[in-house]
């Protein structure tokens, strides 16, 4: 199965996405991560990717769905991706159709991870991330100790967008140009509406449920 984790910046999708990993024999696509791995690089494109994250705006739709193009098209992928931060524009979504009917795909299931702003804020200003095992840690909600994380301390890091100034950018530009695609996959009767505010067993719980029962 393919499935969508969609939600505003700091709802969860990056720790529901580990969670279903860690149970499913699932692959975590991470837009965000991908980008930020381009970023890296220090190519122009880099540079340029670099400026408008910090800056809490969208990346081209072009450099990100070919970015998603090599992940589909990748046999090793095939029908177990999880796309987390992806599509986030109604042209993100066309290319999206196109890329699973392309290799013989279908999304299964989108789960909307409903979270208020000022939870959102608060989530995004404590986030802590190990640049070396990709966990995801919250100072205020999950902070990193010797039982939940193995890295060195100093592999914990917070995000270069992770400050109350850009989050507000981040999650207007989500109101204004991701959110409206929601209906897109409600019309397709794949939507699946749950409350991002609760505990994150809370949250797994019911995901993880819905996964057990979808059969492809
Ligand atoms: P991206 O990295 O995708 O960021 P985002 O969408 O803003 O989402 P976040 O990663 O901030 O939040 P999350 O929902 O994953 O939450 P998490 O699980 O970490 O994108 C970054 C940027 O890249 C974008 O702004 C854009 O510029 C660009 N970009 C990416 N994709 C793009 C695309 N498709 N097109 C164009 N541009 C693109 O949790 C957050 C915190 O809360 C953590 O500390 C966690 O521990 C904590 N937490 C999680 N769940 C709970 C809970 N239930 N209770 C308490 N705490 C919790
Ligand atoms: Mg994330």
């Amino acid at each position: 199965m393919n499935l969508i984790i969609f939600g505003p910046p700091g709802a969860g999708k990056g720790t529901q996405s580990n969670n279903i990993i860690n149970s499913f024999d699932l692959k975590q696509v991470s837009t965000g991560d991908l980008l930020r791995s381009e970023i890296k690089t220090r190519t122009d494109l880099g540079k340029k990717i670099e400026s408008l994250i910090k800056n809490g705006e969208l990346v081209s739709d072009n450099v990100v769905n070919a970015l998603v193009r090599k992940i589909i098209s990748d046999s090793k992928n095939f029908n177990r991706l999880i796309f987390d931060g992806y599509p986030r524009t109604i042209s993100q979504v066309y290319t999206l159709e196109k890329l699973l009917k392309e290799f013989n795909q279908k999304i299964s299931i989108v789960f909307n991870l409903n979270v208020d702003k000022d939870v959102v804020s608060k989530r995004v200003n404590g986030r802590l991330i190990c640049t070396r095992c990709f966990g995801i840690f919250n100072v205020y909600f999950n902070p990193p100790d010797s039982k939940n994380h193995k890295c060195e301390k100093k592999y914990l890091e917070k995000r270069s967008d992770d400050n109350s100034k850009i989050i507000l950018n981040r999650y207007e530009t989500y109101i204004v140009k991701t959110k409206p695609i929601i209906s897109y996959y409600n019309k397709k009767g794949l939507l699946l509406e749950i409350d991002g505010n609760q505990k994150n067993v809370e949250i797994y719980a019911k995901i993880k449920g819905i996964l057990e029962n979808i059969r492809d």
